[in-house]
């Protein structure tokens, strides 16, 4: 089998890697990949985004199978395009994709079907925006409705700061048609858990819980990123919890999908906070998450490509999907200055025996060697039968790893241990 995935950073490494070990594959090619997947599949320089280039590849290469891995092909109709060339995909349509795509649209969606979430409004009014500020305690939760890689939520600590970025958004156009509209939202408190999903629109099957880390810094300090390590399983969500869960969230949220007509058919991400009145979504992506996925699929035990056909096919009750009773962290090393300016260039040196724990994310091939050519470098994950073990073998791997200018949080999971969680 051909197999083709769009994307080329940390998350399609470990998609591919995975997929690899599935025997009847005989080929993979990674759009447009980059200098580290390069070593599991074949790279092709068309960009994740360029979807005519993407289905003219897919049928002049006889592609059997496609996993669209990130958010803005999703959004775009990436799988509608290729399904309508007869190309199997995983992944959602884009009229399913739009959970992601707008922040609006997926709280109207809770909304209508009762699926706890923050209080809010929505405005594509700035003055009635501004308005509602004034009548709001702060913190107060501002989200751009549209795509924003990663940018578009601003925690205001005062109403001075929330109007700022109502005024960037809506005023001056920050984020694009992004941030024509505004969600405006109650600020919630709790520990944060992702759960990654798979669904064929009927069935939800939930992968095992993680958390990512998403500030740059140590203890939770500076700026947001798109995240800097991740553990897996979350210690705070129990098994009464993940039933709740099921219960409140999951399977209203497919039911509510199926009923819009728009089914889902993918991975689908809940981003969830376990506030003190219980669970509350926090978000939806609409794909795998990074760099939750990087500790997911480590400890997933059947076959993913099987699943995920499955999923294609609308038969994920009949597929097997068994996760390791072990504990995973990852731990990105970027580059200094990440996310706002960094360098780029430096070799980076991996040795032989520590690749199979990478996952590359930001790296470019040139004359055999490994530069780095993005401000999140890669990630390392270590397996083991505990958490507290996960996390020194992985930062155990990064101490072998060296490039210039590296930096990475040195406390990744261990927020959760010190609670005296598992
Ligand atoms: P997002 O870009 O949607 O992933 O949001 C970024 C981060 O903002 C989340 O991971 C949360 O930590 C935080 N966040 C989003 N919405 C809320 C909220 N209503 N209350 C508190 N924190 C929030
Ligand atoms: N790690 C958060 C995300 O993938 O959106």
């Amino acid at each position: 089998m051909k197999i083709l995935v769009v994307g080329g950073g940390g998350r399609e490494h470990a998609i591919i890697k995975k997929i690899k070990e599935n025997p009847a594959v005989s080929a993979i090619y990674a759009l447009p990949g980059n200098g580290g997947i390069a070593r599991d599949a074949e790279c092709v320089a068309i960009a994740a985004t360029d979807i005519d280039g993407i289905v003219r590849f897919a049928v002049e290469n006889a592609i059997d199978y496609a996993v669209v891995a990130p958010d803005d092909p999703l959004v775009l109709g990436c799988v509608d395009a290729l399904e309508a060339e007869g190309i199997a995909c995983f992944g959602p349509r884009a009229d399913a994709a739009i959970i992601e795509g707008s922040k609006v649209f997926s709280k109207n969606l809770m909304k209508k079907y009762g699926i706890p979430t923050a209080a809010y409004e929505t405005f594509d009014d700035l003055d009635k925006a501004l308005a509602y500020i004034d009548t709001q305690d702060a913190p107060i939760v501002v989200k751009a409705d549209g795509l924003a890689l990663g940018k578009g939520v601003i925690i205001a600590q005062t109403r001075e700061e929330a109007r700022d970025a109502v005024l960037s958004m809506m005023r001056d156009g920050k984020f694009g048609k992004s941030g024509a509209r505004v969600v405006i939202e109650e600020f919630l408190t709790g520990p944060e858990v992702s759960v990654l999903s798979f669904t064929d629109g009927e069935t939800v099957v939930p992968m095992v819980s993680s958390m990512d880390h998403k500030r740059a810094g140590d203890n939770d300090t500076g700026l947001n990123t798109g995240g800097m390590g991740t553990i897996a399983p979350n210690p705070y969500y129990t098994p009464e919890i993940a039933d709740q869960c099921m219960r409140e969230i999951f399977l209203p949220t497919i039911r509510a999908m199926k009923a819009e007509d728009r089914e889902f058919r993918g991975c689908l991400y809940f981003g969830l906070m376990l506030t003190p009145k219980g669970p509350r979504v926090i978000e939806y992506n609409c794909r795998f998450g990074d760099p939750e996925t990087q500790v997911v699929l480590p400890l997933l035990e059947s076959d993913l490509l099987t699943i995920m056909q499955a999923v294609t096919a609308g038969k994920l009750r009949e597929a097997e999907v068994r996760f390791r009773d072990q504990c995973a962290a990852c731990v990105i090393m970027a580059s200094q200055g990440y996310p706002v300016a960094y360098e780029k260039g430096y070799e980076i040196t991996i040795p032989e025996a520590v690749w199979p724990q990478v996952y590359v994310a930001g790296a470019k091939a040139s004359d055999g060697r490994l530069l780095t050519s993005g401000g999140r470098v890669l990630g390392v994950t270590a397996v083991a039968d505990t958490l507290g073990e996960a996390i020194d073998q992985a930062y155990a791997a990064v101490k072998t790893i060296h490039f210039d200018n590296a930096f990475y949080r040195s406390d990744i999971g261990a927020r959760t241990l010190k609670a005296g969680e598992r």
